[in-house]
């Protein structure tokens, strides 16, 4: 099973996230049922190694708080404008959730996350955007901000890739307190 540990996002978040979607030629944009926040990508794993991940999952004592979505960017790699993405306001509850669920699952033996975590909501993958419409884009949506979403548990999903779009599935949902 591929794996990835992320918030499922309440209905009204993701209509504002629809709503941006469009106005960008070689922009593939994201289903709305695929919009989440991804916590910890853990990647293809056996049966045996997912029940160990959901155990310590389990056992993780989180609190609950509050999410609220800001501004958009763009991510880069070697140069190009791969994906475009709406962030997240300043938030330490969140990344106090995501370090324990980083230390939970480097304690049953996953390899560290190298790179920092920077949370996002993936809106588009980027296919050859023209530079004008994309700085266009960008600009039109800067001040984006959603209302609050309390967040009352975080949600372990398994992801089938499509040749199109993958397919999300929320297997497990964890309460925070
Ligand atoms: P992204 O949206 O920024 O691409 C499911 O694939 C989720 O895990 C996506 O939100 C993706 O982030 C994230 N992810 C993190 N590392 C990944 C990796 N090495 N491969 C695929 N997805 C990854």
């Amino acid at each position: 099973m591929r794996l990835f540990v992320a918030i499922d996002l309440e209905f009204a978040l993701r209509q504002a996230l629809f709503r941006l979607a469009g106005g960008l030629p070689g922009a593939r944009w994201i289903p709305f049922e695929n919009y989440h926040l991804t916590l910890r990508f853990l990647g293809e794993m056996p049966g045996h190694r997912a029940e160990e991940l959901d155990m310590a999952l389990a056992a993780l004592r989180g609190r609950s708080f509050t999410l609220q979505l800001g501004g958009v960017g763009v991510h880069e790699k070697a140069g190009r404008s791969v994906a475009l993405w709406a962030g997240v306001e300043r938030n330490p509850a969140l990344e106090h959730l995501q370090a324990k669920i980083e230390t939970a699952v480097q304690r049953i033996g996953f390899e560290p996350e190298r790179r920092r975590f920077s949370p996002h909501v993936t809106l588009a993958r980027l296919d050859g955007a023209p530079h004008d419409k994309l700085v266009q884009w960008l600009q039109a949506h800067a001040l984006l901000r959603t209302e609050p979403m309390p967040v009352r548990h975080f949600t372990l999903f398994s992801s089938q890739l499509g040749k199109d779009q993958a397919v999300y599935t929320a297997e497990v949902d964890y309460e925070l307190a």
